[in-house]
């Protein structure tokens, strides 16, 4: 039964936790929105800057909430891929320095597999397989969950992933960043039917389309040309049924790939993660369909969606439980396939 410190640095968050197994005893994060939100986006080398800046006390404070000491902790993490490679070697650099200093084994952790694991951090009785559909700034994706570290992916997006869509639209209609949580917010008083918009589809060489991957590039130049065509007339945008119909087309499409999905390969459950599982129309639409066709959907708490450490440390502690530790000489990627997760540990360590 492992207890494991981790730490997530792949992006904006300066985040840690403290994990027992699959029980969240702390759950730190650092956000650094207020200072991207200036540049209408995340600058890579702020985030990186910042991170070191807020690391230390961040460990400092979440071993604190876990009212845990050293003595207690039997492995450090921290996300290795993919990810912004300086914001990733602030979090790993100082997972391996705490592992060196306190004799811990270290786990670098895939940052899509730490999301899969806010799952179980909510509903720690579930065990594969199930489907994932994870939704986040950089991926959508559709994960097979075989079992710890082994997974197939299903489907993907050929273009921009869902939240990047949200992020974009959402600076179109003038949102400001991140855009997901406003557009959300807005579409909540918006008519989503005011607009119609097109699905993205991915054609198929023999003809018909794709049936889990996705595409959102087009809808968002749809935005564009609409949003162009709307201020000629006036400067006022109907703002609220812009972000409505937007994130209804989006949502359909999600929700539509996953239920699929799922019962193509006959999987009762599906775990939604990442950020845009946040989102409040993909919760309700995705779950009522979810209950049309017997399929469990679940979704965790809106702190386990967006970045976060313990999501991280789930993961690891599930690696650590089964031997799996990662070598000091492991280095950041930029990106790295999900399915290649078993990589990052040498089983002869653990002997
Ligand atoms: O998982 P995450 O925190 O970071 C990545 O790994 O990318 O996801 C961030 C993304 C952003 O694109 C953000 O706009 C989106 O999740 N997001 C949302 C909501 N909350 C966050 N998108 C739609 N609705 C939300 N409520
Ligand atoms: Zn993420």
């Amino acid at each position: 039964m492992a207890c494991v410190l981790a730490i997530e640095t792949s992006c904006d968050e300066t985040a840690v936790a403290v994990v027992n197994n699959r029980r969240c005893c702390s759950n730190v994060v650092a956000s650094q929105i207020p200072v991207h939100r200036r540049y209408g986006g995340v600058v890579p080398e702020v985030a990186s800057r910042t991170h070191v800046e807020t690391i230390n006390e961040t460990i400092a404070q979440a071993l604190v909430e876990a009212q845990l000491d050293w003595d207690a902790i039997d492995g450090v993490a921290a996300t290795c891929a993919p990810g912004l490679v300086g914001s990733l070697m602030v979090g790993l650099t100082a997972a391996k320095t705490l592992a060196i200093v306190h004799q811990k084994p270290f786990l670098g952790v895939h940052h899509l597999e730490g999301h899969i694991y806010a799952t179980y951090l909510s509903e720690p009785e579930l065990e594969p397989p199930f489907l994932c559909l994870l939704v986040s700034g950089g991926h959508t994706s559709l994960i097979y969950v075989k079992n710890c570290g082994d997974y197939e992916m299903l489907g993907g997006t050929r273009d921009d992933a869902a939240g990047e869509a949200f992020d974009k639209v959402a600076r179109l209609l003038h949102l400001g960043y991140p855009g997901g949580p406003a557009i959300d917010r807005l579409a909540k008083e918006g008519n989503s039917k005011a607009f119609p918009l097109p699905e993205g589809k991915i054609s198929l060489p023999n003809g018909g389309y794709h049936p889990y991957d996705s595409s959102f590039s087009g809808l968002k130049t749809a935005v564009l040309r609409l949003v162009q065509k709307l201020e000629q007339d006036n400067p006022d945008l109907p703002v609220r049924d812009l972000a409505a119909s937007f994130q209804d087309t989006v949502v359909r499409s999600l929700t539509k790939r996953a239920i699929a999905c799922a019962l193509d390969y006959g999987l009762n459950t599906i775990a939604v993660g990442g950020g845009v599982a946040a989102n409040s129309g993909l919760r309700k639409h995705l779950q009522a369909a979810g209950a049309s066709h017997n399929l469990r959907v679940i979704f965790p708490p809106l702190k386990f969606c967006t970045d976060n450490g313990a999501m991280i440390g789930c993961a690891a502690a599930e690696h650590l439980n089964r031997g799996h530790i990662s070598p000091l000489t492991l280095g950041v990627q930029s990106r790295l396939s999900i399915t290649k997760v078993m990589e990052l540990y040498d089983f002869s360590l653990s002997r």
